[in-house]
């Protein structure tokens, strides 16, 4: 990590000004690479706090402790420690129930990545597990915060698009059997009991929620083909997903882990009667991208401006953040969403989601 440790976090914060103001003490189960090189990063620049992690991985923990962190290898530690409010779940998919039903039990609020969980049983129990509890519980959808996004909401609120007829994803990336984020970590992503599925599971969830999200409303009909075209290994490298919302938009994702990354490869479309707007390279983890409106008159294009500087982890935590300490923010965030995202994956798979083991 490149940026410079604040002093506060060097010293290490008191209990007290731990729970004090707008700076959040984090936690994190899972310091592999979203953690490490997006969600860090994003947890230093809103001016919170990583405290402390936990992770059988004696790499990643050094790497927090680099970072200042306290490490644990097993996420009792994690739990034990009262500087730790907010906690961010980003192990691979198979593991994120169990981690997520400890954190409930113990109170601490949860960031969980995505997908929810390997499969839909394991994703029911998460979601069980947060409302029983009464926990501040959201999955790290961080797309939802990608600036460009929220001007493209705003303006399909504002109606420049007239009645919305249509959004068309492209989400795709190269995957092969020897992909690893870093040196001698596991590729669990190719294996079905981890990961719950290929890349219909990993990239179909951002475009599913993004719907939602700049649509207001959910995808209720899906269906897709999947296929295991170009890599050699047991999960699907690549999918088209086609779906309908309530109110009649049409959805069509195209995903895949057989994509070159140096193609055009990730596209937002948002089509409507009165104009269009295109997003193209903001979906991921990085800052930046282009949007355009298209007018459905004249055909004229004018380019849209928004934030390029902020990434949509650091907005991810910002809202988190602000939404713990304000507890009237928590309705942006709903597991009985989630859940409804976690059945569309399932069903998309033919009800075929592999059971967690
Ligand atoms: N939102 C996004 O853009 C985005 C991007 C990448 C990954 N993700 C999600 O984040 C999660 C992690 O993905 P990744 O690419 O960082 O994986 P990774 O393999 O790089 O890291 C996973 C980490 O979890 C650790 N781990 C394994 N078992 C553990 C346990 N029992 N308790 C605690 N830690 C454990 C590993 O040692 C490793 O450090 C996945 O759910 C993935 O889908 C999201």
């Amino acid at each position: 990590m490149a940026e410079a440790l604040s002093d506060e976090v060097q010293a290490g914060p008191s209990r007290e000004s731990a729970m004090e103001g707008d700076s959040v003490g984090w936690g994190i189960v899972g310091y592999g690479w979203v953690a490490r090189d997006y969600m860090a990063p994003g947890i230093r620049a809103a001016g919170h706090r990583l405290v402390a992690v936990a992770d059988p991985g004696e790499a990643s923990r050094s790497a927090a402790e680099a970072e200042g962190a306290r490490a644990h290898a097993d996420i009792a530690g994690l739990i034990a420690e009262p500087e730790v409010e907010a906690v961010y779940v980003a192990t691979p998919n198979h593991l994120h129930r169990a981690a997520v039903e400890a954190l409930a039990a113990s109170g601490k609020a949860i960031l969980c990545e995505k997908p929810m969980a390997a499969s839909l049983r394991d994703a029911e129990a998460m979601a069980a597990s947060v409302t029983r509890a009464g926990i501040f519980y959201g999955t790290a959808f961080d797309q939802r915060h990608h600036p460009a996004h929220r001007a493209m909401r705003d303006c399909i609120r504002e109606g420049r698009l007239g009645t919305v007829t249509a959004v068309r994803i492209v989400y795709a990336c190269w995957l092969d059997r020897g992909w690893a984020s870093f040196q001698g970590q596991d590729n669990w992503r190719i294996d079905p009991q981890q990961a719950g599925g290929g890349a219909l599971i990993d990239l179909a969830p951002h475009g599913l929620d993004l719907c939602d999200f700049l649509l207001d409303e959910s995808i209720e009909d899906i269906a897709s083909l999947t296929q295991a075209r170009a890599q050699d290994y047991a999960v699907d490298d690549g999918a088209l997903l086609i779906g309908r919302t309530g109110s009649g938009v049409l959805a069509n994702l195209h995903v895949a882990y057989n994509c070159p990354d140096v193609l055009p490869r990730r596209r937002l479309e948002v089509v409507g009667t009165t104009g269009m707007l295109t997003a193209v390279d903001t979906m991921g983890q990085t800052p930046g991208g282009r949007l355009t409106f298209t007018d459905g008159t004249s055909g004229g294009s004018e380019n849209i401006a928004f934030d390029v500087e902020a990434s949509p982890f650091l907005e991810q935590v910002r809202a988190f953040g602000s939404a713990l300490r304000r507890p009237e923010e928590r309705a942006a965030y709903s597991a009985e969403r989630d859940l409804h995202t976690m059945r569309l994956l399932a069903r998309a798979y033919g009800e075929a989601l592999a059971p967690a083991a």
